[in-house]
């Protein structure tokens, strides 16, 4: 049973224009209006995020990017600083997504230091660490995610990382329709929270939110969010359209309130 406040984070991915996201938006809120909810990200693309941010009602809906660059300026052409975003109303950045991983090359190390810049800027990351279908089958899983948490997280303080969200989200599962099984959502997020104890104190690790995504949708939300360790959702293609993500909100605040 989840005792932290669930999140529930949309990944537009390169979907959506500015004015879309605006209604969009304001559409929800206008649902969800003065009900308790839990955290809603919206994260848009980088030409949406100031316009929505101007157009937000006072919702107490968040706002995230999905990508930062680590230095704070520069000739980096098409790159983004930690600044710029937070100019924009930006509170959460999602930072190595497999698509980034695996389309644009990011390593870990890069990874690294774009965490390291996020938090050292006011700002909460959301941390994308997943296995591939490969990885899964050979038995590579732990080692993965080790790997992953280990060079991601390194040189992290202790004391930033309780502003730190993790996202697991296994490759094979997103954008396919197959979600992780709820066992396997259990079992490896338990591996997560072994990982991060090996990395920092107990009690910082249990403040830390992870988030399953991978497919989530409002047929298979009830039975993921009931998944012991799972505090809430990455969802991709389920958050562009406005019925199934209200859906998706309503049952993860329905779980957390009983
Ligand atoms: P889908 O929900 O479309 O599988 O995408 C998940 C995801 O990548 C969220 O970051």
């Amino acid at each position: 049973m989840i005792t932290k406040k669930p999140i529930v984070a949309a990944n537009w991915k390169m979907y959506k224009t500015p004015q879309e996201g605006v209604t969009f938006v304001i559409e929800i809120c206008n649902l969800l209006l003065d009900k308790e909810k839990p955290t809603i990200i919206f994260c848009p693309s980088f030409t949406s995020l100031f316009h929505i941010n101007e157009n937000l009602p006072d919702s107490g809906i968040e706002l995230g990017s999905q990508n930062v660059y680590f230095e704070s300026e520069g000739a980096f052409t098409g790159e983004t600083s930690v600044q710029m975003l937070k100019d924009c109303g930006v509170r959460y950045v999602i930072i190595g997504h497999s698509e980034r991983r695996h389309i644009f090359n990011e390593n870990n190390a890069s990874l690294n230091k774009k965490l390291h810049v996020v938090l050292d800027n006011g700002l909460v990351p959301i941390f994308c660490i997943g296995e591939t279908f490969d990885d899964r089958n050979a038995g590579y899983t732990q080692r993965i995610l080790k790997e992953q948490l280990a060079k991601g997280l390194d040189g992290i303080k202790g004391q930033l990382i309780d502003r730190m969200v993790i996202a697991y989200e296994p490759v094979w599962a997103i954008g396919t329709g197959v979600n992780a099984e709820p066992k396997q959502v259990e079992d490896t997020h338990l591996q997560i929270n072994e990982l991060l104890a090996e990395l920092y104190a107990n009690e910082l690790v249990k403040q830390i939110p992870i988030l399953y995504g991978g497919s989530v949708k409002p047929e298979n939300a009830k039975a993921l969010i009931e998944v012991e360790g799972v505090d809430g959702f990455l969802v991709g293609g389920a958050s562009l359209k406005l019925e199934l993500f209200f859906k998706i909100i309503k049952i993860v605040n329905n779980n957390y309130m009983g």
